[in-house]
């Protein structure tokens, strides 16, 4: 791959911009006062591919957001990527939480980005890393050096669960055959310790409601003497864990696969600081699993969190109230062989058996997927290690994450291809949080990468 450097420092200042216009459409996929602009997204997508150099550019219509695909074909022989993003992002709320507002990028420097990250909602999931793409085959073609066939499958609806994604998918394997699937929407250990994302956890999505008498009463008048849900409902979530923080439901563990000691040992070779970890999140001391590291914790052990509770009154003052209902959202990540339906009907048939008389429960299934592990012995992780090792002088380590794309199984099932999870992002650049952002060296480095993964793919699939 050549003048790919020469390339990339004469377009800067373009590709930053294209990228800061594309985040100023608020394109929040769970909330419908966004529609239009998550529509506009798609069709801003939709040109930016073309003037890319794909041949081919769609939009698929779906019961939810459109799924924008683009393809440049340049010869069957050759090796075929399939590149998966999503143009759609996180709610931006809480809103006064941001230090600029969350739809009008700006640069600003940061410890970990001396260089400058651009602060936006989505700046970093998934636009900025989906866009790495869309400039990385523009470089390709324009510098005539595009190596193979590539496809583009991008869609607005991952924030949501990705359930259209999944039908297209099924139905369009044809369309969609590929060599290999490319993504860039995860992370990497530091700017100077390159990683390649070798895992994703499963993710079983529930919400619970707790109704204890038919309305809200008094609390002296009824208090002691009736089931209050808020009660219940904590003291059911509390006994979730044990003092072990090992999760009490029955069969929960059954199928998690255990690693060997080796593979431990390998893992707790990444450059890790408790003390930095800490500090970055201001806490005095880590918490969880007994039995396991802060990474193999976030990682390759399944886990169970509350998202959100509420109920009863928290207006200003006092309120001496029992509430008639309490709710929660819950969230269990899930690693390999653990099935994510397998493990929601276990929390239903355990929450609903551990409820006292005198309240009813109810456990909504909200949404889930699968985990996914990538192998390292394939071409394609090759390619990608070698790739990185071109633009970081690095050889990457292979991490898993904690973090879930449930599609990627499904890819799996569906298209019989293996993803490769390029991720450029920082674990500190607050995705889903307020302030989010990307690194501008991130960004550029992700355009310089990408190249030399088809190259390399090509020719290891040649030989
Ligand atoms: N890009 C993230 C997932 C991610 C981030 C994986 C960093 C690994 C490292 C994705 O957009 C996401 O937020 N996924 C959701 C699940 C989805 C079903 C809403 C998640 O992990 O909570
Ligand atoms: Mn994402
Ligand atoms: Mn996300």
């Amino acid at each position: 791959m050549k003048n790919v450097k020469n390339y990339l420092s004469e377009n800067k200042d373009r590709f930053l911009n294209e990228l800061i216009e594309l985040l100023k459409i608020p394109s929040v996929s769970a909330d419908s006062a966004f529609s239009q602009d998550v529509l506009d997204t798609a069709e801003t997508v939709k040109t930016r591919l073309e003037e890319a150099g794909c041949d081919v550019v769609e939009i698929h219509e779906t019961a939810g957001y459109p799924i924008v695909y683009g393809e440049k074909i340049i010869n069957t022989d050759l090796p075929t990527v399939l590149v998966y993003g999503h143009y759609d992002v996180q709610p931006a709320d809480p809103i006064d939480l941001w230090h600029s507002p969350p739809f009008e990028p700006v640069i600003k420097k940061t410890e970990k980005h001396p260089e400058g990250a651009i602060f936006a909602r989505g700046a970093c999931d998934d636009k900025g890393q989906m866009y790495m793409h869309v400039k990385a085959l523009e470089l390709m073609v324009k510098t005539d050096q595009l190596p193979c066939n590539v496809k583009f499958m991008i869609e607005g609806e991952e924030e949501v669960g990705s359930n259209n994604l999944a039908i297209y998918v099924a139905e369009n394997r044809e369309k969609l055959a590929n060599d290999v699937i490319l993504i860039s929407d995860t992370g990497m250990i530091a700017n100077d310790v390159p990683s390649i994302t070798t895992g994703l956890r499963g993710l079983s999505y529930v919400e619970v409601e707790v109704t204890g008498p038919n309305r809200d009463l008094h609390s002296g008048l009824y208090g002691g003497a009736v089931a209050n849900p808020i009660n219940i409902l904590t003291k059911m979530i509390a006994s979730l864990h044990d003092e072990n923080n090992h999760i009490t439901i029955p069969g929960f563990y059954d199928k998690v696969e255990e690693l060997s000691a080796e593979e431990r040992a390998e893992m707790a070779k990444a450059p890790f600081s408790i003390e930095k970890y800490q500090e970055a999140l201001d806490i005095e001391s880590v918490y969880g699993e007994k039995g396991y590291s802060t990474n193999e914790r976030n990682s390759i052990r399944p886990t169970l969190d509350v998202n959100g509770i509420c109920g009863g009154y928290t207006g200003e003052g006092a309120k001496t109230v029992i509430a008639s209902k309490a709710f929660a959202k819950i969230s269990m990540r899930l690693v390999p062989n653990q099935d994510w339906k397998k493990i929601t009907d276990l929390f239903k048939t355990h929450f609903e058996a551990i409820a006292p008389k005198g309240v009813k429960v109810v456990v909504k299934p909200h949404h889930g997927g699968q985990g996914y592990v990538t192998p390292i012995d394939t071409i394609a992780y090759q390619a990608a290690s070698k790739a990185y090792e071109t633009t970081f002088g690095k050889k990457p380590i292979p991490q898993r994450s904690g973090g879930s794309i449930p599609i990627v199984s499904l890819f799996e099932q569906e298209l019989k291809s293996k993803t490769i999870l390029m991720g450029f992002g920082l674990d500190s650049d607050a995705i889903h949080s307020p302030n989010e952002h990307f690194g501008v060296w991130n960004y550029f480095k992700g355009i310089e990468t990408i190249p030399y993964f088809y190259e390399y793919f090509t020719e290891m699939n040649k030989k």
